[in-house]
């Protein structure tokens, strides 16, 4: 059991949960991830670790609310306990001198790339960090993200930021006034990785993305989170979940994602039948 110390809506749709999970908080490294089952009677879900207090003994992650488990978890509050909570797992990011390295989050990976972005910039990279955000309302965790980057730029499809761009024209952008830019790391939905990998590749410069298939125990058991990376299997839990994003078969990842989708809208369905009635 971990108690949950914190759990708030960051902006619509997205929300922050601190977990009590000292040995989880003592071992974390960038990028690594938990499982999180909400209840015993649900399934277990990865979430990127996106900040530990090694003081406090506490994990942070933050989450978009889509099915039944992550709507589960945006209904509990501080003092609930959660009867799953594993970690850390998965490889950490890759992290040393690469020079400049442009950091571009999108939804829940705003706040999944922060401590990734902290260590570069602790190793002593120049580090340009780009969040791509619907509209205005969308976006948290600015400060603390300003906070660790040199440059700071934000991808907007509303008047808010005087900028109207999707992510990828947003990375060409910032490529073609800053052409020394040596990797590029993203995090967030599968579609935005992709994006970035594709305005990326025509250019060669290395662009990691964190996938996120369907996962299932998180240790290289099952299988559920295979993915085919330079034309090998590989598993997302043990053998990432970072990987070279000009190397990732998309079209597979996408098809796989959805290799639930009927069951995971009926079982929301049940869910909020039950629960709203
Ligand atoms: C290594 C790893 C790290 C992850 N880290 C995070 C994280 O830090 N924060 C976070 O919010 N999620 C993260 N995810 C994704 C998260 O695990 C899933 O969103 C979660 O399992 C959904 O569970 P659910 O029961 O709520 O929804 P499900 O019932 O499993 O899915 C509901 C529907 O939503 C769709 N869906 C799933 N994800 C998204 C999305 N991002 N945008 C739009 N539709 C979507 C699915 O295709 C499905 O049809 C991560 C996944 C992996 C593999
Ligand atoms: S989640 Fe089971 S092998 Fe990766």
């Amino acid at each position: 059991m971990a108690k949950i110390v914190q759990r708030k809506r960051l902006v619509p749709n997205l929300h922050l949960i601190e977990v009590h999970a000292p040995e989880i908080a003592r071992k974390c490294k960038p990028g690594q991830f938990v499982i999180i089952m909400p209840d015993e009677f649900g399934e277990r879900i990865p979430l990127t670790v996106a900040d530990w207090d090694e003081k406090k003994g506490t994990v942070t992650s933050v989450f978009l609310v889509v099915g039944t488990s992550t709507h589960k978890l945006s209904k509990m509050d501080e003092g609930d306990e959660i009867p799953v909570f594993v970690g850390p797992l998965g490889k950490a990011s890759e992290i040393d001198k690469f020079g400049t390295v442009l950091c571009a989050g999108g939804c829940f990976g705003i706040g999944a790339i922060y401590p990734i972005a902290r260590a570069l910039k602790e190793a002593g990279n120049k580090v340009i960090m780009l969040l791509d955000v619907k509209a205005k309302y969308l976006l948290y965790w600015e400060d603390k993200l300003r906070s660790i980057s040199d440059e700071f730029y934000i991808s907007a499809r509303d008047a808010a930021f005087n900028c109207k761009n999707f992510i990828p024209k947003s990375v060409e952008d910032i490529l073609k006034k800053t052409n020394a830019i040596d990797r590029i790391i993203s995090i967030g939905c599968t579609y935005l990785m992709y994006a970035c990998s594709e305005a990326t590749r025509p250019l060669g410069i290395k662009t990691i993305v964190s996938l996120n298939p369907i996962m299932v125990d998180g240790t290289g058991m099952c299988g559920a989170c295979r993915v085919t990376v330079d034309g090998k299997t590989k598993f997302a839990c043990v053998d990432g979940p970072d990987f070279d994003g000009h190397l990732v078969d998309w079209d597979e990842l996408f098809a796989r994602r959805k290799s639930y989708f009927d069951d995971e809208i009926e079982s929301l369905c049940t869910w909020e039948r039950l629960n709203f009635p």
